[in-house]
């Protein structure tokens, strides 16, 4: 970016009355990290620096950031009518987008119900699951079924079927009815796989060995995992894994909800992780991507005869779904969504991240042997490296990382527990990820 093009921040703002989410906020507040432009790859600080984006945002920006056709449809959108109501009322581009979303999302998955971000996407299809089984007369299947250390948001929802920890112990009980798989995460078996770990497809069996021969098949209303878990720090599927769950599903009538708020959006160098992985779900949760992040927006995809039973079982001129929220499907990001769809496909951007993903394998994989490193994970243009903890102290280590890559290297990374993730944004060329993991090795050398 053309430096005279950069917003200059006036005055330092005053940080004491913004409460960051999960945010170490007093240390954050003690020496802010503060970015105020962006473009393309990069970010741009408060004191001048280009900052190579290694985790497009919050795993979101998968076009690159300030993509102008898509601030474009947000500005014309923004002069040409600002809100909508969607209940009861409708504007075109909520439709579009719904279309358009549609042409990207495996067959089938072809009704889809907008929300705001991941968490209430989350919440939406929860609902969905227990409504849809209600509308069909099988009322008994409440119980819902997540995964150790999956992330599904913030929402009540969320974090009953999610499996972090933290996320969970101050909220009390939540949702009642809700049990976990174990995560498969093997690090004894797997360190240092490249893509796929070979290595725990048999953990998907305890879905019916364990969780289904305790509850009662019979009880349970929906599977929700993540094909890959992200935001617990890059966890993959065991080959097969995702397939013997939706045998199993299948098996006994129980809908199988993919979060693809990550995968989504060419994350895996497809669409979405369902196709990638050919394992269709009955429910896709998306966000982040949708947009490009550039307008706030979340959707679920339901398979058609969901949505028909729904239909079905209402009186004529009823309301069938008693859910909403006032910004389902605002026109500027029903416009912005309508743009991100357009350029991904226009520009061929999954295929590109298809393309780069074994160079992104071979750098990420190259750090192999450096301190510290215990676990190097990989697939499309996502990776995890795990480092050894410093004894009592989780989090530290990476978290040290983190601030150098920023401060001295000018790059971003994200980090959870002792975990760093990369998830750079789609456009990301060859000397980047060179660049983005030259100067990662640079830091964990001098640790
Ligand atoms: C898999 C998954 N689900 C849900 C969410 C929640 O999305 P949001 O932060 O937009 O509410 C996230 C966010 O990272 C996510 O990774």
């Amino acid at each position: 970016m053309d430096a005279r093009a950069m917003p200059q921040p006036s005055d330092k703002p005053d940080t004491s009355h913004f409460w960051m989410p999960f945010t170490a906020n007093r240390q954050f507040k003690n020496k802010p990290r503060m970015l105020v432009a962006a473009s393309g790859m990069y970010y741009y600080s408060d004191d001048g620096r280009q900052i190579l984006d290694g985790t497009a945002g919050l795993w979101c920006v998968n076009a690159g950031h300030c993509h102008p056709k898509i601030t474009e449809a947000i500005q014309r959108q923004a002069g040409a009518m600002d809100y909508a109501p969607a209940f009861q009322m409708g504007h075109p581009l909520v439709f579009e987008a719904a279309s358009a979303l549609v042409s990207i999302a495996p067959e089938g998955l072809n009704r889809v119900f907008f929300c705001n971000d991941g968490s209430e996407a989350v919440d939406t299809s929860l609902k969905i699951a227990l409504a849809y089984h209600r509308v069909r007369g099988d009322g008994l299947r409440h119980r819902l079924i997540g995964r150790e250390r999956g992330y599904h948001g913030v929402g009540f929802g969320g974090i009953s079927v999610g499996g972090i920890a933290g996320n969970r112990k101050h909220f009390g009980p939540a949702l009642p009815a809700v049990d976990h798989l174990r995560h498969p995460l093997d690090i004894a078996r797997n360190a240092f796989t490249r893509g796929l770990p070979q290595q725990g497809a048999e953990l998907a069996d305890e879905l019916e060995q364990r969780l289904l021969a305790l509850h009662d098949p019979a009880t349970v209303a929906a599977v929700i995992v993540e094909p890959i878990q992200g935001s617990t720090g890059v966890i993959l599927p065991p080959a097969g894994y995702l397939q013997k769950l939706r045998a199993i599903c299948d098996k006994y009538g129980i809908l199988l909800i993919f979060d693809e708020v990550i995968t989504g959006f060419g994350r895996l160098g497809a669409a979405f992780g369902a196709g990638y992985f050919d394992v269709m779900p009955d429910m896709i949760i998306c966000a982040k991507g949708l947009t490009n992040a550039a307008v706030p927006m979340g959707a679920v995809l339901v398979r058609q005869e969901i949505h028909d039973a729904f239909m079905d079982a209402a009186p004529e001129n009823a309301i069938e779904f008693f859910h909403g929220y006032t910004y389902t499907g605002h026109p500027l990001a029903s416009a912005a969504a309508i743009a991100a769809i357009d350029v991904y496909t226009s520009e061929g951007l999954f295929e590109q991240a298809a393309a780069m993903a074994p160079f992104f394998e071979q750098a990420a994989h190259s750090l192999k042997g450096l301190p510290y490193i215990k676990d190097i994970r990989n697939l499309g243009l996502v990776c995890g490296i795990e480092l050894e903890s410093i004894p009592g102290q989780p989090g530290a280590r990476a978290f040290n990382v983190f601030l150098k890559c920023f401060w001295e290297k000018n790059i971003l990374i994200r980090t959870t527990g002792d975990i760093i993730a990369l998830s750079p944004p789609l456009i990301i060329n060859q000397m980047q990820t060179e660049q983005l993991f030259g100067a990662l090795a640079e830091v964990l050398r001098g640790l």
